[in-house]
């Protein structure tokens, strides 16, 4: 339970921070698999608020509990999304080939930037795409881009018992201040360089692109599955005829 809530959760009031369901220690069968050579991490703007909801609302009780700092209800998750600021915060997403969006990770801007400007961390992949590096891929494009955009401080704040995501910014480098349950996680990130800037924009195309090329395979499929089921019908019609 979070005493003070972090930036990407003012959307609620300190009285919603009341921890939920019991929790279970985190299961530790989720077998790492070998990461993908390539990610399409994209950015996402307002047509993607619904798919953002859906994906929330699909995570379960010790998830939301995990990636709110207490098992956000579903009128919450609205609330939250509906509150996303596209302009000034960053999120990213990760679409698997039928378009469900299986990663989302929120890049949330400190409103007061001052001399060292700083941006707060929080993602969330689905069950069943875990183990696949996607929660590392999708932090480190939010180091590029933090980078990229002035920041030179990211925060992550983290159940302590939350191994997974505390492995992910260790492996960034991030140095942490435990207090209880809860731990925060700092990371001084580099400046930009041409190459930054460079690979945060070729990543991005080439994702646009790969979200494009999903969207037309799945028009397409589902024009020779609705051509598919009126010739069934047809066909059946003529055998009874
Ligand atoms: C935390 C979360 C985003 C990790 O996503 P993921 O894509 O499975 O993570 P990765 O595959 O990048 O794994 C990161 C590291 O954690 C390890 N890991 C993954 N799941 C683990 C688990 N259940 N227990 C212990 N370690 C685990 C991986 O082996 C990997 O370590 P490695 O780099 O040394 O191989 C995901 O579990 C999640 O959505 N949890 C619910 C929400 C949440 O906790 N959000 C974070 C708070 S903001």
């Amino acid at each position: 339970m979070y005493d003070t809530l972090p930036r990407h959760l003012d959307f609620l009031t300190p009285a919603d921070a009341v921890p939920g369901a019991e929790l279970h220690a985190r299961a530790a069968e989720v077998a790492p698999r070998k990461a993908a050579v390539v990610v399409p991490i994209r950015s996402l703007g307002e047509n993607h608020r619904a798919r953002i909801a859906s994906h929330l609302k699909a995570l379960d009780a010790n998830d939301r509990y995990y990636r709110f700092g207490f098992t956000a209800s579903d009128e919450q998750i609205d609330r939250y999304v509906a509150g996303l600021d596209f302009e000034r915060d960053e999120i990213f997403g990760i679409y698997n080939r039928n378009l469900v969006l299986i990663a989302v990770a929120h890049l949330a801007h400190a409103p007061d930037t001052g001399a060292n400007p700083s941006a707060e961390f929080g993602v969330s992949v689905l069950a069943q795409a875990r183990g696949r590096h996607y929660g590392t891929r999708l932090f480190d494009r939010a180091m590029m881009h933090s980078r990229n955009a002035g920041v030179n401080r990211l925060y992550v704040h983290v159940l302590s018992e939350n191994t997974a995501m505390l492995k992910i910014a260790r492996h960034a480098g991030s140095t942490f201040v435990r207090e209880g349950a809860e731990t925060e996680g700092h990371l001084v990130l580099a400046p930009a360089t041409f190459n930054s800037h460079f690979t945060e924009l070729v990543e991005e195309q080439l994702a646009q692109a790969n979200y494009h090329i999903k969207v037309q395979a799945k028009q397409i499929r589902n024009t020779f599955s609705n051509l598919q089921n009126v010739w069934r019908g047809t066909n059946k019609d003529e055998k009874r005829d």
